[in-house]
């Protein structure tokens, strides 16, 4: 299966101008390194433009409402698959922070994305880089999301094991994780998706990592860590450092 890198633009750039130019030059690269699959997420009010220029990258959302109805503010799943969106990151840890999503709240999200035949990127990972956080954190955030989904539905899940002390733009952010971090994680992931699904269902679901990716360190999470892909923040808005994170990707 093709690695999968997904530029999540947060609230970047600033108008559509700068948005338009930022998903032209990611198609380029998405073009150029055809061996990855790249998607990219941009805020809300340039999916449009950036679906019209994304063809070869595919084109992601950042967040999804859980439902159609009397939501001010939400954009459901349904909507979103309207404008060409094929993935939706849900849960991100910015979210949980700066916006007080919970765990049952991000289960219903996650649940009416895919029943809207969306690929899910359900964020997890632990504040803390302490012993014994990232399972009680991540087991708990797993298991809440993901109980009583379909096995069907799996095939439509990624999990971003993200944790949240290396997110570049964390106010005491401790850079990158080491890729012998992410690989205890996507071991521990397996495990209890494995627990609540069936081994079959847990080799249906891709992990990739996120958190201070850059090009010098995506190959080690990749190979050393055995991750699928990465969710990549700061660097996706560079198109130089983006290319230069993908072509290491797709080594
Ligand atoms: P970062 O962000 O690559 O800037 O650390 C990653 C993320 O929060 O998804």
């Amino acid at each position: 299966m093709k690695k999968l890198i997904i530029a999540n633009w947060k609230v970047h750039p600033k108008n559509t101008a700068k948005a338009r130019a930022l998903a032209d030059a990611t198609e380029r690269i998405a073009r150029d390194h055809r061996a990855i699959e790249v998607v990219v997420a941009p805020p809300f009010p340039f999916l449009a433009d950036a679906g019209a220029v994304l063809k070869k990258a595919v084109l992601g959302s950042q967040d999804a409402w859980w439902a159609d109805g009397a939501y001010t503010g939400g954009v459901s799943p349904r909507q979103l698959k309207s404008l060409g969106v094929a993935y939706a990151i849900i849960g991100h840890s910015e979210r949980r922070i700066y916006a007080g999503e919970t765990d049952i709240l991000i289960e219903k999200k996650v649940r009416a994305t895919l029943d809207a035949g969306l690929t899910v990127v359900l964020c997890v990972g632990e504040t803390e880089r302490q012993d014994g956080e990232m399972p009680a954190r991540v087991g708990q955030q797993l298991t809440t999301a993901l109980t009583g989904l379909t096995k069907q539905s799996l095939k439509r899940l990624v999990i971003a094991y993200e944790p949240v002390w290396a997110i570049s733009t964390t106010a005491d952010a401790r850079g990158a994780a080491t890729p012998d971090v992410a690989f205890r994680a996507r071991i521990y992931i397996e495990k209890t998706i494995t627990s609540l699904f069936d081994t079959r269902g847990a080799r249906d679901v891709r992990i990739i990592y996120g958190g201070s990716v850059t090009p010098a360190n995506v190959a080690s999470f990749l190979s050393e860590g055995n991750m699928d892909g990465a969710l990549v923040g700061s660097q996706s808005l560079d198109p130089k450092k983006f290319e230069e994170v993908v072509s290491h990707a797709a080594r």
